[in-house]
């Protein structure tokens, strides 16, 4: 496809969802620049790339994941094959323009490398790079390569990029709101449209297929948890249903109906996982350097996710199965 020869205009009116929803300017892909800066910066933007796509076997990265994802589980690749470049919620085309940005969660104006950090401690279930390491700017600088030629554009509110921080906002919002009526009912049609829709990739059991699908939930047989855990943007039930929404199934972003996104991500996190403890996620203290946040202590499981929308997990899912 030759996107970057299409005025933008004519690229968003021409990209039409299957739900019949004209994707808007800010929706329609944008890829990497096409060369690789000069010198050593080119050295570490490849590096970064490696990373993002190789997180759990690149020897900089490795020791600090805790599950069998990679960055680009959820920053999908674009057309371009680049890490972070696809058009759905998670893309990192602009991602740089936004920081230093404010973010709500550690009450503190959050650098990229901060940024970074907290999904390996909540969506990859792991530990976090100490901030200026290789690994941890040449994930920044792989990030900022893609914002090339875009204005500066700091945000106030979240750290976000501008392709996804309205959309993320506004969908979350929306999908708070139904999940808050959610009843056993909802959480039996989303495991039926689960194993239609989502299950031949991602198996019935949740657990993926080892280097072609990621894993959703679940322990593995050495008691490995295999994915995001219950403090990551993925296991809230309403922004997981809003990343679901703008992503899945592959390849087919903006098919689901609101309800059935809602249903899915219901089902998919009232399954077993690894519970959050920020602490855990802090390298020993010897090792740690400066972390960026106000809030040192934070706490979350299945059941305290589903509290949060006024829910109990056990009713929800009509068994006492989960912890
Ligand atoms: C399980 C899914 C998941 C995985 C794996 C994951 N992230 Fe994220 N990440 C998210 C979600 C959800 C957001 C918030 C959505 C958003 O802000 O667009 C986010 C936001 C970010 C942001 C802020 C960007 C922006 O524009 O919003 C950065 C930077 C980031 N992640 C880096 C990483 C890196 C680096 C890795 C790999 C070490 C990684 N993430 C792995 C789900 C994930
Ligand atoms: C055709 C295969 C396919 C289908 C069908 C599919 N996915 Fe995915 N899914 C993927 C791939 C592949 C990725 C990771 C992106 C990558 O590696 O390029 C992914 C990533 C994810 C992630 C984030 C990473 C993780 O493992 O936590 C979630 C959540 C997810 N899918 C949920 C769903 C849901 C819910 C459905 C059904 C509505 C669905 N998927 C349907 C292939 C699929």
């Amino acid at each position: 496809m030759k996107m970057k020869t299409l005025g933008l205009s004519l690229v968003a009116a021409t990209l039409v969802s299957l739900t019949g929803t004209a994707l808007s300017a800010s929706e329609a892909p944008r890829l990497a620049p096409k060369t690789y800066p000069a010198g050593e910066v080119g050295k570490m933007v490849k590096l970064g790339e490696d990373i993002l796509a190789h997180t759990d076997t690149n020897p900089l990265t490795k020791d600090m994941v805790g599950d069998n994802l990679q960055c680009t589980s959820c920053h999908l690749k674009g057309t371009d094959g680049k890490p972070g470049t696809g058009t759905g919620i998670g893309t990192f085309i602009g991602t740089a323009t936004s920081f230093p940005a404010y973010s709500k969660r550690e009450k503190t104006v959050q650098s990229l490398q901060d940024r970074i950090n907290n999904c390996f401690m909540r969506s990859m279930n792991g530990e976090r790079p100490i901030i200026d390491t290789k690994a941890s700017v040449a994930m920044a600088t792989y990030i900022t390569w893609l914002s090339t030629g875009m204005p500066m554009k700091m945000d106030t509110k979240r750290p976000c990029s501008p392709l996804n921080s309205n959309r993320w906002a506004k969908n979350a919002k929306k999908f708070a709101k139904i999940q808050r009526k959610a009843t056993h009912a909802n959480y039996v049609s989303g495991q039926k449209l689960y194993e239609a829709k989502c299950s031949s990739c991602h198996g019935i059991d949740g657990a993926g297929v080892a280097g072609a699908f990621p894993p959703l939930w679940g322990q593995d047989k050495n008691g490995r948890w295999r994915a995001y855990n219950t403090g990551a943007g993925l296991s809230k039930l309403n922004k997981g249903a809003a990343w679901v929404q703008s992503n899945m199934p592959l390849g087919q972003g903006y098919t689901l109906k609101d309800q059935d996104a809602a249903d899915i991500m219901l089902y998919v996190d009232a399954q077993p996982r690894a519970d959050f403890d920020l602490q855990k996620g802090l390298f020993p203290k010897d090792k740690m350097g400066y972390y960026n946040s106000k809030v040192l202590h934070e706490t979350h499981n299945v059941h305290s996710n589903f509290k949060q929308f006024g829910l109990d997990v056990d009713v929800i899912r009509g068994d006492k199965k989960i912890k």
